[in-house]
């Protein structure tokens, strides 16, 4: 048998998911890990635990498959983007805890520049926002912060990296600094449109360029593991929402993935030209392959599965995540109740982190029906938002199909209601693990077993097409609504 393993590190767990030769699942691991809010808007990992639940899990699903280290042809490392660790090069251990890519603590920071006029610069060069989401002003933030850091870092002693890189140093046993094309474009300091890290943004935010990683293709060599019994080569690495618009196969300008997940990343395929945002998206790399960057605009939206968590256990109006759509399904059509879920400021194209959330429309005779289809729907209005300023920024507003995936796209409720939204097709593939699947892909595809770009699109199959059957002045009514309830949000 051969194998390929896909290690997705996230935000709240590590997963270990081991394919065979046919790129079909057949085992995963998973193992959660401790969630650090020292302060309000802060959010830290310790690396030791995400280090160790990453051994287990990969020990784990090898053992429970039976596969020996021989028998793995590669490991496919997918990560929580912008998440930022800086260890000592010698011991491996960090100097800090990870700072997550939700802490808000550099939001004054952040600030400080925009104040300066250098937002303008730094998004030419790296196609983000001077926001504290990206890994830039986290770096600057932990040398400047942790005593004798920034002159051990000059010193040469200290290291940066994503989670990715992390893990690969960690995985190589020390002999490996590297990271992918897509990790390295959510840093804040990387040049998207050169492909090399930024001098300027660097100086600017007083990073030694002698500690950042050295930036491969998606699928490269990133060296060998000894840890699991013998020796297995690391070929394939891509930040997570990347790894799942690689792994729902969006290879063609004009693709879109959503991910529905705690939050939904949203990705449209832009091809070989990055394409600069008028609409607060980002602009950042979806895959670099043989050298070759391809592009995409990214839409962030912060609350979305996290909504439907809201309704069960802080609302307890429901007992587990897919009964939302049972119940909302149950709503009275008559009433328009509209839900917007900020709980923790607006994403994408908003960005307004101090907003919080409100609910608008409510009669004596709304109950948990409604509120459940609010819900749902607030997530299928958020999508549209995106997929508005995506198609104001490409200029392109034919062909965009819309790919699905993550927890929420298996409830057929939710995918209609979305598609009813958008006035498109929604389309959801058999293979719902497309961040894992992606990872694997380019690593089994370096290593000779899995097809190439061409023939894995090929293998992506449809489960079901959602078209939009609400009629459009119902819908324009609906999206309408969901706008003045934006408004006001923000207003208040
Ligand atoms: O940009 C953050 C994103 O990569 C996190 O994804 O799935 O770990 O919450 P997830």
């Amino acid at each position: 048998m051969t194998y390929i393993l896909a290690i997705d590190q996230g935000t709240t767990s590590s997963r270990a998911i081991l394919f065979d030769a046919q790129m079909q699942r057949v085992g995963t691991a998973q193992q959660e890990f401790t969630q650090y809010f020292p302060q309000e808007g802060w959010v830290e990992h310790d690396p030791e635990e995400i280090w160790d639940s990453v051994l287990n899990v990969c020990r784990q699903v090898m053992n429970e498959v039976g596969a020996s280290a021989d028998q793995i042809a590669g490991i496919g490392i997918t990560n929580q983007r912008e998440t930022t660790v800086v260890w000592n090069k010698t011991t491996g251990k960090a100097i800090h805890n990870a700072i997550v890519w939700q802490d808000r603590r550099t939001a004054e920071i952040c600030q400080r520049f925009r104040d300066a006029g250098c937002e303008d610069d730094v998004t030419a060069q790296t196609g983000l926002l001077l926001d504290p989401y990206f890994s830039g002003t986290k770096v600057k933030w932990i040398l400047d912060t942790v005593p004798g850091a920034r002159d051990r870092a000059e010193a040469g002693e200290l290291l940066f990296g994503t989670i990715d890189s992390f893990l690969i140093w960690r995985l190589t046993e020390g002999r490996v600094h590297a990271t992918d094309a897509t990790n390295a474009a959510r840093t804040l300091l990387f040049d998207i449109h050169k492909g090399n890290w930024s001098a300027e943004i660097c100086d600017l935010l007083d990073v030694p360029l002698s500690i950042l990683p050295e930036v491969r293709d998606c699928a490269a060599d990133f060296g060998q593991t000894g840890l699991f019994g013998g020796a297995i080569p690391i070929l394939g690495v891509a930040g997570d929402q990347q790894a799942a618009t690689i792994g729902q196969a969006c290879f063609q300008p004009g693709m879109m993935k959503s991910t529905y997940g705690t939050g939904c990343f949203a990705l449209l395929n832009t091809g070989t030209q990055p394409v600069e945002s008028k609409n607060r998206l980002l602009t950042t790399i979806a895959y670099q392959l043989d050298g070759q960057r391809t592009y995409a605009l990214e839409g962030s939206i912060f609350i979305a599965g996290a909504a439907v968590q809201w309704l069960r256990d802080a609302l307890q109006i429901i007992d587990s995540a897919p009964q939302s759509g049972e119940l909302a399904a149950q709503s009275d059509p008559n009433q328009h109740v509209v839900l917007v879920p900020a709980f923790t400021g607006l994403g994408a194209p908003y960005w307004k982190p101090d907003c919080r959330g409100a609910m608008f429309g409510l009669t004596r005779n709304s109950g948990r029906a409604e509120i459940a289809r609010a819900t749902l729907e607030s997530i299928a209005f958020q999508t549209r938002d995106l997929w508005h300023a995506m198609q104001g920024d490409w200029g392109a507003d034919a062909d965009v199909i819309l790919r699905v995936d993550g927890g929420m796209s298996a409830s057929d409720w939710a995918m209609q209601g979305l598609s009813d939204i958008l006035g498109a097709p929604v389309d959801r593939p058999v293979m719902q693990e497309t961040t894992a699947l992606g990872a694997a892909w380019l690593a089994g595809m370096k290593a000779g077993v899995y097809p190439n770009q061409a023939g894995f699109a090929e293998t992506w199959a449809l489960d079901q097409r959602f078209e939009p059957i609400l009629p459009e002045a119902d819908r324009e009514a609906a999206y309408a609504r969901w706008q003045r309830a934006v408004r006001a949000t923000m207003a208040f």
